[in-house]
């Protein structure tokens, strides 16, 4: 059904925010060639059903594969709450058991005893993400020690899609949520970015969390991990291409995209148009 020759890493999210994922893995391994694709005509993915991201998430892994990507990074929290399992458990199988899609959750769970003192984290996600329990169900596998207290915050990947990211509204909703959370738990002394928009916003991020309080991207965690994996499944690090280059992909208009990740990235991306579905 697909090719079974070396190609691109993939990386898929619901829309920019993956970026930052991105960003993490090509500064740790710049050798390998990536393929980037944004379901930005479908995004905010936060807010739909378990069965919606699921199916949304399937397609896109579907066409990644499809364009020669032997292996998948998921770089959404809430596609990897949600579908990661499923798409594991009950696609890969019977798509084609060589090839692999990993999630970013596990990940940040694996480093999170490291980056706490006080053993209160906070979370800030997605409401799905939130809903989930995926972080809570991660951490307590590893770290049962750890109190974990999380808060969605509906608007902030909307305000990072709409290109709103560093405005005084944004500054707004960053604010409400984040004294929302330090209300719920003001022993927390690590706050976990559990959405890969949310780095994008982090000018106003910073100005909101108090001093000595810890704030957890996930690009280079993410990144070590798979460079860790990798070593240790030398086959499937056989069948990735290396040249360094990086092919963008959306599912909306090819110039919004690259105007928008020109913003994020500082520069110039080579961007196709796909359908998804
Ligand atoms: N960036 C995604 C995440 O990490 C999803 C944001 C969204 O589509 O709502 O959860």
């Amino acid at each position: 059904m697909f090719s079974h020759s070396p190609g691109p890493i993939g990386i898929f999210d619901s829309g920019y925010g993956g970026l930052t994922i991105l960003h993490g893995i090509r500064q740790r391994l710049p050798e390998y060639d990536y393929m980037y694709l944004g379901d930005n005509a479908r995004a905010p993915y936060g807010s739909r059903s378990f069965e919606v991201v699921y199916q949304f998430t399937r397609q896109a892994v579907l066409k990644l594969f499809d364009m020669g990507c032997q292996l998948v990074i998921l770089g959404c929290n809430t596609a990897s709450a949600k579908a990661l399992r499923s798409i594991q458990q009950r696609d890969l199988p019977e798509w084609d058991p060589d090839r692999r899609v990993l999630g970013i959750i596990r990940p940040t769970a694996e480093v999170i005893g490291n980056l706490t003192t006080s053993r209160h984290v906070g979370l800030l996600a997605t409401p799905g993400t939130i809903l989930s329990g995926s972080y809570e169900l991660e951490i307590a596998k590893l770290f049962p020690d750890i109190r974990l207290s999380g808060v969605g915050c509906p608007l902030w990947a909307s305000i990072v899609e709409a290109g709103e990211a560093d405005s005084p509204g944004a500054d707004y909703f960053v604010k409400k949520r984040i004294d929302m959370l330090l209300r719920k738990d003001p022993d927390i002394d690590a706050i976990i970015l559990g959405c890969t928009h949310y780095p994008l916003l982090m000018n106003s991020i910073v100005t909101h969390v108090p001093p000595g309080v810890r704030i957890i991207p996930q690009g280079e965690y993410v990144a070590n991990s798979l460079r860790s994996y990798l070593d240790r499944h030398k086959s499937l690090e056989s069948m990735l291409t290396r040249g360094g280059g990086c092919q963008y992909l959306t599912t909306e208009s090819e110039e919004k995209f690259s105007e928008t990740a020109r913003i994020f990235l500082h520069e110039q991306v080579n961007v196709k148009h796909v359908d998804l579905g």
